[in-house]
């Protein structure tokens, strides 16, 4: 029986072959975090074990120090025996009409090696940063894994983002090879991707690209297969990947590689309870750090089948993603509360008929997940017998760190649970400690960033500032309810949730404000039943020009600055915007116009006439 309001748990059968069934590993671990990711470390496969669990030299810290990994040779040479014949990668392309493709881990492991190879014949070495550009293609993985297996550092770049986006991330990194592809599809339309880049390029150190044309043979195809793993230092660079905070400049989130190994090996078997028959797919784009951890590293470390689609989950038609999981027998299926959303709209009827007989276990990810929508899963996706793992973490924290273990439960509608085994969190200035800003204490995880790529101000100020340098700063509002379950609310930061994408409105107005003629402009997100969040944008345009061409020209600008995952569901034109007497915009007002709240005292306004206005806009 479904209700409302209660927890739920695993069956005795889910719990029966759960990797956690014991809720004594949170007071173990608790005791001595270090000790407990100590211990897991050892699991891995390392060329030299480490001299010191943790070092914290505030606000930097190290994991594993002194040892040595390589995070491809735990997917491929780590129990090579049983995994060789296995399958690795399934890759369902988006065209009905077109084969999948499907890779052992031997066969991967030679694509991998191959591609390696080219690189290294291009000069790239340990260190080096490597640019990919690429859609979801198997390639995709190739290329990732081929850098880390030399010691490169790649840097992948969404493949929606516009070739301004790709630009901006190119020249931080300074990468002087770019990997790429001709077109993929969307939707059914063939993209022409390749046209991005020559534009993007320019003005970056790129000296090199390889391009994948979808339907050839790889550029490195003719390659030895086999190239030796490089070793790293736990503290070398794993990859950086761009995200957004609150300024307009995206971050480069430093990853490094024994910490990340680790934690996304773990959190891949305590939490999607990974076992070898395993069918995993997660929806994720390997261009956003859920694709890096769970599509690409966590599952191929567990040595399970990990599936990749080209496409969108509803093409060409609304019932394609339950197709797929039907198709490969899916065991467990990890997708956004958006994505939920959308299944729901299409109704019941549409997915009546799948009885989903493999599926054992689900996840969410990404932005807050609501009561319904987690009821609608559990009913009609898992049937009722699928523990829901919400799972919160961020592109900062490389994995998992908030959540239900599956095999224990309890699982709470739109609470994502407790601290991963060995994380520390608290709630900071709220009431009694259960509403306010989550925080993470030391040691953290393994896994969290080491640092913004160049910018070492940045990375105090955002993460090690509000609380002090030895308190990780989130940027979430969070609640915890009696039983100690976290629900996060969501961003105190300028940063919003768009269909689970992670866009700041900061990002969104510098693209805006680029516009010669508009003289200055305001985005914030407000609640959608679908996307969770879509920005609208208002614009102080005091010219004669019709108001439609501007609309346009707004729509190009954060096209052309970011990509088409930002465009705004509305753009207003207004004559003066909410400030307070020291200029400063009150995005949070423009925000309540629609989202019902109080507008509270709006007398402390240099122009509290200005949002009768905008309100008339809005509403006529
Ligand atoms: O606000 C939180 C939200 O997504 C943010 C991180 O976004 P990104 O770096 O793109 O990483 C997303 C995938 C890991 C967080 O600061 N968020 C992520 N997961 C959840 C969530 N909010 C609520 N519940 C979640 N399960």
């Amino acid at each position: 029986m479904i209700k409302r309001g209660e927890l739920y748990y695993p069956t005795e059968e889910f719990k029966k072959n759960a990797w956690v069934s014991d809720p004594k590993i949170y007071k173990e671990a608790a005791k001595d975090p270090v000790k407990f990711w100590e211990k897991l470390a050892k699991d891995l496969f390392w060329f030299k074990l480490w001299k010191k669990g943790f070092i914290h030299k505030p606000p930097n810290f190290q994991w594993f120090a002194g040892g040595k990994i390589n995070i491809t040779a735990n997917i491929f040479e780590k129990d090579w025996v049983v995994k060789k014949d296995k399958i690795a990668l399934i890759w369902e392309p988006e065209s009905l009409n077109e084969k999948s493709k499907v890779f052992t881990y031997q066969e991967l492991f030679k694509e991998v090696c191959k591609c390696a190879n080219h690189l290294k014949g291009l000069g790239v070495k340990k260190g080096d940063r490597v640019g990919i550009y690429l859609p979801m293609i198997p390639e995709v993985v190739i290329a990732m894994l081929a850098c880390a297996r030399i010691g490169a550092v790649h840097s992948v770049v969404f493949s929606a983002f516009s070739p301004n986006a790709l630009k901006v991330r190119l020249q931080d990194t300074g990468a002087k090879v770019l990997i790429t592809a001709d077109s993929y599809y969307r939707r059914g339309q063939l993209i022409n991707l390749f046209k991005n880049v020559e534009e993007s390029i320019k003005g970056t150190k790129v000296k090199k690209l390889i391009v994948v044309e979808r339907s050839n043979k790889a550029p490195w195809h003719k390659e030895d297969d086999f190239c030796k793993a490089v070793f790293m230092d736990s503290e070398d660079l794993q990859f950086i990947l761009y995200t957004s905070g609150s300024t307009g400049k995206p971050k480069g989130c430093m990853h490094a590689c024994g910490g990340y190994s680790v934690q996304a090996y773990w959190t891949g078997r305590y939490i999607f309870d990974f076992h070898e028959d395993d069918v995993f797919w997660c929806t994720s784009d390997p261009g956003w750090i859920t694709g890096h951890t769970y599509t690409i590293y966590s599952p191929l470390m567990n040595g399970i089948a990990t599936l990749m689609f080209e496409g969108v989950p509803d093409f060409p038609t609304p019932d394609r993603w339950a197709q797929i999981i039907e198709k490969y027998g899916v065991t467990v299926f990890y997708t956004a509360p958006t994505a939920i959303r959308m299944f729901e709209k299409y109704g019941e009827d549409i997915i009546k008929k799948y009885q989903f007989k493999k599926l054992r276990l689900l996840g969410t990810v990404g932005e807050p997940i609501d009561e319904s929508a987690w009821l609608w899963y559990y009913k009609n996706v898992g049937k009722e017998k699928c523990p829901i793992v919400d799972t919160w973490w961020q592109t900062e924290t490389g994995g998992i760190l908030l959540t239900s273990l599956p095999g224990l439960g309890p699982f709470k509608p739109a609470f994502t649970g407790l601290p991963f085994p060995g994380v520390k969190t608290e709630i900071r200035d709220g009431q009694n400690g259960k509403h306010g800003n989550l925080v993470i204490l030391p040691p953290f995880a393994p896994s969290l960033l080491r640092g913004i790529y160049h910018n070492p101000e940045k990375y105090l100020e955002t993460y090690w500032s509000q609380y002090g340098k030895k308190v990780y700063f989130t940027s979430d509002g969070a609640i915890m309810d009696e039983h100690g379950l976290i629900r996060v609310i969501g961003r105190v930061d300028d940063v919003i949730k768009v269909a689970g994408h992670r866009i700041s409105t900061g990002e969104m107005e510098a693209a805006v404000n680029d516009h010669p003629e508009i003289s200055e402009c305001a985005v914030v997100g407000i609640p959608d039943k679908i996307k969770g969040e879509v920005p609208v944008t208002f614009v102080i345009y005091k010219g004669a020009r019709p108001v439609e061409e501007i609309k346009r020209e707004v729509i190009a600008q954060i096209q052309k600055g970011i990509g088409p995952i930002a465009l705004p569901k509305e753009i207003y034109l207004v004559e003066d915007l909410p400030k307070t007497r020291s200029g400063k915009i009150m995005r949070r007002i423009l925000r309540k116009l629609f989202t019902g709240e109080e507008l509270g005292d709006l007398s402390t306004l240099a122009n509290p006439e200005s949002v009768d206005k905008i309100k008339k806009l809005i509403y006529g």
